[in-house]
């Protein structure tokens, strides 16, 4: 394919690179007079292992050049690979002038351009700019189909990013509306990267270096009480990645219900408190309960709003299977709602009054002492013809639930059960 490149900073230097390694022709376009000149002259203008062999090697076969003059390149190209900068400002507000600068550049030459062309946004945005740019700036080359526009992060890491090009962790493809994207730039995406819609794709970016971030602070706040405690925590952390069933795996990285349980809760709040007791800041594991309680407010926030008078609550329990009632969630959207005087019917097969034993059942004998009333085995009734159905757990399956659910039902779903919304109630997703 033939590639206009804008910006060649590191993200665009290192693409170039890499796109004329497996044979796509490369313009590269810049503002700065310096980076035209090396990339054009086969020379890195940053320091990257494997570069300077990939841009010496394109210029010499040809298929390197580099210009200031962006309409030049678009007259000998097919896309448009938009690397330009997008810093933050003082107060970490995004600067996307860079980006908007060169998107008009290139519609206002597509416009008198003879032939279409596909613009594709690789700098890292906000969800909603690319929406935002398209609406702005390109809604006639749209509308028209001479432009088709592409949201498509960038995750290559600097220092390995040649290696990462070939191998990458993560390839995604922005389009419109979450669609495939044309066959035709599979050499450019890889025919196996998946389509999401402009947002997402946006978001994902983030996601990840907040994830990664997340995860480099979470091994220093523990390797700081590790040593307090005199514990070396390299060991540790070490240990807790060959859990790859629960530790380093999708596990527990699904939006839904807040956790609660006899354990996260308390053992977060115990190793916090030793912290303080230390006289060690742990700003990331302090901020744990207080965002899950965030979270619980939510939801409490979301069904009030949703309920309008009966209201059956699917899963009492903390999570699936389990009859554990401590720090439930689901026990405290059952008490806002009882104090707000709505007629609550609990369905939870798992939950039998008569067995609970211990700290299991003073939970209940203090926050719900009359929960033998609201539990219901007869979900049918419970139900009735309409009302607010409070989703925490599949703890009933789809086919049986069917049935028993009309259009005049709202389907609160708080535990990512996509079937849900199958069915002919209304539904509302908790936090998607
Ligand atoms: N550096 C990374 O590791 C990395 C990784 C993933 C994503 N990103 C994102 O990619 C984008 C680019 O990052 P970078 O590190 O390559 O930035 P950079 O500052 O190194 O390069 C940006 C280039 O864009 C050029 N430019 C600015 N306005 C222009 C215009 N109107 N026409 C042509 N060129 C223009 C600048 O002169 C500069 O050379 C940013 O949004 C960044 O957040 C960077």
């Amino acid at each position: 394919m033939k590639v206009s490149i804008f910006g060649l900073g590191y993200v665009g230097a290192v693409t170039a690179g890499c796109l004329t390694k497996v044979g796509h022709t490369v313009v590269g376009v810049d503002v700065q007079a310096e980076k035209v000149e090396s990339i054009a002259s086969g020379v890195s203008p940053i320091i990257e292992p494997e570069l300077d062999g990939l841009l010496a090697e394109a210029a010499k076969n040809g298929l390197l050049s580099a210009t200031q003059n962006h309409e030049q390149a678009i007259e000998t190209t097919d896309v448009s690979l938009v690397c330009v900068g997008t810093p933050s400002a003082e107060n970490g507000e995004l600067n996307l002038q860079f980006v908007r600068q060169v998107t008009g550049q290139i519609a206002d030459k597509v416009r008198v351009s003879g032939k279409s062309h596909d613009l594709v946004l690789r700098s890292t945005m906000l969800p909603g700019s690319t929406q935002k740019i398209a609406t702005d700036l390109l809604a006639d080359l749209l509308e028209s189909g001479k432009l088709r526009l592409f949201f498509y992060p960038e995750f290559l890491r600097e220092g390995t990013a040649v290696a990462d090009f070939d191998d990458p962790s993560l390839v995604v493809v922005g389009t419109h509306d979450g669609s495939a994207f044309p066959n035709e730039l599979s050499p450019l995406f890889g025919a196996d990267a998946p389509s999401v819609n402009w947002p997402s794709a946006e978001m994902v970016k983030y996601a990840c270096n907040a994830f990664h971030a997340t995860k480099v602070t979470f091994a220093n706040e523990i390797g700081r009480i590790g040593k307090n405690m005199g514990v070396d925590s390299r060991s540790v952390m070490r240990l807790l990645c060959q859990d790859t069933r629960l530790n380093l795996s999708p596990y527990y990285l699904r939006p839904g219900n807040p956790f609660g349980g006899s354990c996260l809760p308390k053992d977060v709040r115990a190793l916090t408190h030793e912290g303080r007791r230390g006289g060690e800041e742990l700003p990331l594991l302090e901020s744990l309960l207080p965002s899950n309680e965030a979270h619980l407010a939510k939801l409490i926030e979301l069904t009030k709003r949703l309920a309008k008078d009966r209201v059956t609550l699917l899963g009492l329990s903390f999570k699936s299977d389990t009859d554990d009632l401590r720090e439930s969630p689901m026990v405290e959207v059952a008490q806002h709602l009882l104090g707000r005087g709505f007629e609550l019917s609990i369905y939870d097969p798992q939950l039998n009054l008569a067995k609970l034993i211990g700290t299991n059942k003073r939970v209940i004998d203090e926050k719900m002492p009359h929960l033998a009333t609201l539990l219901t085995g007869d979900l049918g009734a419970a139900l009735g013809q309409s009302g607010l159905v409070i989703a925490a757990q599949k703890c009933i399956d789809l086919e049986t639930l069917r049935p028993l659910i009309t259009t005049e039902h709202t389907l609160l779903d708080v535990n990512g059960w996509p079937e849900l919304r199958d069915l002919p109630a209304h539904y509302e997703g908790f936090c998607w």
